[in-house]
């Protein structure tokens, strides 16, 4: 049997680890008290999980690039295979469905759909997508689809990628196309993730794909993603009439390193640009004071109004509060910084705060109108230290998504307009420039033999969702 067919075969076998206990600490499961049909899902991303690089038809993105010239990544690695989900996708499938986590937001690959500039879609990429919606569909999982998750063709970064202009009516066209091909089988579409990631991991400080860095990249890179966001959901409107349309953010609260009057600044800076200048500009038409008039040499007249979108709900990513301080020599002066908070839990050497969701959420119900909202990632980074078991009992995974849906639901207790959560992530991946090194799954990934075994976590969250849907564990 070869290993590909011998895992399928091991994705339809029992599980192989069952806790029989939580940590005393957590909350059981059924207390936990969500309104009914509150939407519990999981979420990938296409380039973190498919691996297939080269296979039918798909070309380069910029995170193949990224990860084959320098030295970008922090252990080296790459994502040409990383899960190899292009090939076990039913096995992966069939552990949601085990879990009972009844939605999964994924994304499409670009350069796999549309591999070449002006070019046909790719049939097999496509197919690849059909084939995961019907096993989806089998199994009674609804799919969210995300159709930007960073992964830009890298014919159009060629071309300047997101510091041109052009790149937004690019990413209309490829919604637009990809929309109608799928047609009605998706419910819920999200244009793209994290605005406020992209620009300025990726173009400012340079530690993303494409590996720009300064403030005019930054800048201008996100005024075109927020234009390329808003033309794209007016195209949705169009292609997928019947779907619910929305965007992904990544909203966290801001707060100064020390409480000297540079950083003072520079966490104000910040929280414009990452919160304000994501936002503001779709909810509201304009960039935040502070920073409108960086924004001034990209934004032609009338792109704030197309930029200005009546969503039906917005994805919100929380994973902790950023704190920041000033640095000159960093794009606009303003750096990641240490922490003072006495936190609870720590992933990737940063500070985990579940009460910034609480914080995060209410702003965003008090300033923008109460939207509808759904908790689009939210998760927890552990490093497998190589004793046997010590990726599975993730006592700290645990405790930490058992507090975060703790100050989530006091958030609809108070008034918020959330109607999902979802966890980052089913399984370990290739996180970006950290490469392997940093693992989010509840479900645990051998990069050496692909082999997928559950964590504690995940029988948790099944537990939790399963007492929320009123079925019996
Ligand atoms: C988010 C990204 C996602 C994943 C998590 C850990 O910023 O959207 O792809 O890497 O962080």
């Amino acid at each position: 049997m070869k290993r590909r067919e011998a895992l399928q075969a091991l994705a339809a076998s029992p599980l192989p680890f069952v806790p029989n206990h939580w940590p005393a600490a957590q909350p059981a499961p059924a207390s936990y008290k969500f309104p009914p049909g509150f939407a519990f899902g999981f979420s990938t991303s296409a380039y973190q999980i498919e691996g297939a690089v080269s296979e039918d038809g798909r070309t380069q993105g910029i995170w193949d690039v990224f990860c084959h010239t320098g030295h970008h990544i922090q252990d080296g690695r790459n994502a040409d295979v990383t899960c190899d989900h292009y090939h076990l996708m039913p096995g992966d499938v069939a552990l949601m469905a085990r879990s009972g986590v009844p939605n999964y937001r994924f994304s499409v690959s670009w350069p796999r759909l549309y591999p070449e500039l002006s070019g046909p879609p790719n049939k097999r990429g496509f197919a690849f997508y059909d084939r995961l919606l019907d096993e989806l569909q089998a199994k009674n999982i609804t799919p969210w689809l995300c159709l930007y998750h960073w992964d830009l063709p890298q014919y159009l970064q060629e071309r300047g990628g997101w510091t041109n202009r052009d790149t937004a009516y690019r990413l209309a066209e490829f919604c637009d196309k990809v929309s109608r091909h799928f047609g009605g089988r998706i419910g819920n579409i999200m244009v793209l993730n994290e605005a406020a990631v992209h620009s300025y991991i990726g173009h400012g400080l340079g530690f993303h794909a494409p590996g720009l860095t300064g403030k005019a990249n930054w800048v201008s890179a996100l005024h075109h993603l927020n234009l390329g966001q808003g033309l794209s959901i007016q195209a949705l409107r169009a292609s997928a009439p019947h779907a619910r349309i929305g965007t992904v953010a990544s909203c966290e609260p801001v707060r100064p390193s020390t409480h000297s009057p540079e950083d003072v600044k520079a966490a104000a800076l910040l929280d414009a640009m990452w919160n304000g200048a994501v936002l503001d500009p779709l909810f509201k038409g304009k960039y935040p004071a502070l920073v409108a008039a960086d924004f001034e040499p990209y934004c032609k007249p009338g792109d704030l109004r197309e930029c200005q979108q009546k969503i039906d709900l917005l994805g919100v990513n929380y994973y902790n509060r950023l704190h920041i301080k000033y640095d000159p020599h960093y794009a606009m002066g303003v750096m990641f910084g240490a922490d003072n908070d006495k936190v609870k839990y720590r992933a990737m050497n940063i500070p985990m705060s579940p009460d910034g969701l609480y914080e995060i959420v209410m702003r965003i119900h008090n300033d923008y109108g109460q939207p509808e909202m759904f908790i689009s990632e939210n998760g927890f980074a552990t490093v497998k230290d190589g004793k046997p078991g010590s990726g599975l009992e993730d006592d700290g995974r645990l405790a930490y998504l058992a507090a975060n849906l703790q100050f989530l639901q006091k958030s609809i207790d108070d008034g918020a307009n959330v109607t999902g959560y979802f966890i980052w992530s089913i399984m370990d991946n290739f996180e970006w420039d950290a490469g392997m090194k940093y693992r989010f799954g509840v479900v645990d990934v051998d990069f050496k033999t692909l082999q997928r075994t559950p964590k504690q976590s995940y029988y948790w969250y099944s537990a939790l969702v399963k007492a929320q849907r009123g079925v019996q564990v």
